[in-house]
């Protein structure tokens, strides 16, 4: 059982004052019938709440697929820079959302944004297994040596050893699909400089099974269904 303004704020993203408002002029119904008590309990399985006459379908998580632009922070706030959760439609706003794998400022492409930390361990840690993959453009070309490198697992300044990392190299060498299951700092601009590229433009394509949704401009998103939230989770 949830508090029911507690429910509405965090299924609509409204901040527990708008809720109050909301409840005071008569626009919250619960099985019908307009409640106008704060603290009544719901059961979110079983009650049926209707805001503005409309029926809030309950989901306990959200997984938002976002295509993030260049020039935003992967971070869920901080005191100078705009970031990622900025830019979120207000009506995916939602305590506790977090970007699940962070991106660097000038890095471009899949995002996913959720309040599910289970889900985001297991799509992340190492261990797991779930690849990730970039596509690098480089400031001069790449071929068989790095692919092979890469492949054995290199060691990246500070001596950190990479896990194994598969390339498909553009024919003019100049760009690569990298596939890495690991997330270290800068790991991919790192692991290029390793061999003496630089990466000069770099996009996520892909996690797990689940490529990024092309339709979705830069800073659009929009949520995950059940079968592509479980997609991030298999190769
Ligand atoms: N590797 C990087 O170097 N940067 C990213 O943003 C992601 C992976």
């Amino acid at each position: 059982m949830e508090r029911l303004d507690k429910f509405i704020a965090s299924q609509t993203g409204l901040s527990r004052t708008q809720v109050h408002e909301k409840l005071r002029v008569g626009a919250v119904r619960v099985n019908g019938a307009v409640e106008r008590k704060k603290d009544r309990k719901i059961d979110p399985n079983n009650d049926a709440v209707c805001l503005d006459g409309e029926e809030i379908s309950y989901r306990k998580f959200l997984y938002i697929m976002m295509n993030k632009p260049a020039g935003l922070v992967s971070a869920s706030r901080d005191p100078k820079m705009k970031t990622v959760i900025d830019i979120l439609p207000p009506e995916m706003k939602r305590k506790g959302l977090f970007p699940a794998g962070r991106l660097d400022r000038d890095t471009t492409g899949l995002l996913i944004i959720t309040d599910d930390g289970d889900l985001a361990h297991r799509m992340l840690a190492p261990g797991k297994g779930v690849f990730k993959s970039y596509l690098a453009a480089l400031d001069g070309p790449v071929g068989d040596r790095e692919k092979e490198m890469f492949a054995k697992g290199i060691e990246i300044d500070g001596g950190e050893l990479c896990l194994p990392a598969y390339l498909d190299i553009a024919e003019d060498g100049m760009s690569a699909v990298i596939r890495i299951c690991e997330g270290k700092y800068h790991q991919v601009k790192r692991m290029f400089e390793a061999v003496g590229r630089r990466v000069v433009a770099l996009k996520r394509l892909s996690i797990g099974a689940l490529p990024l949704d092309e339709s979705l401009g830069e800073g659009e998103c929009r949520l995950l269904d059940e079968s592509e939230r479980d997609r991030l989770l298999t190769n």
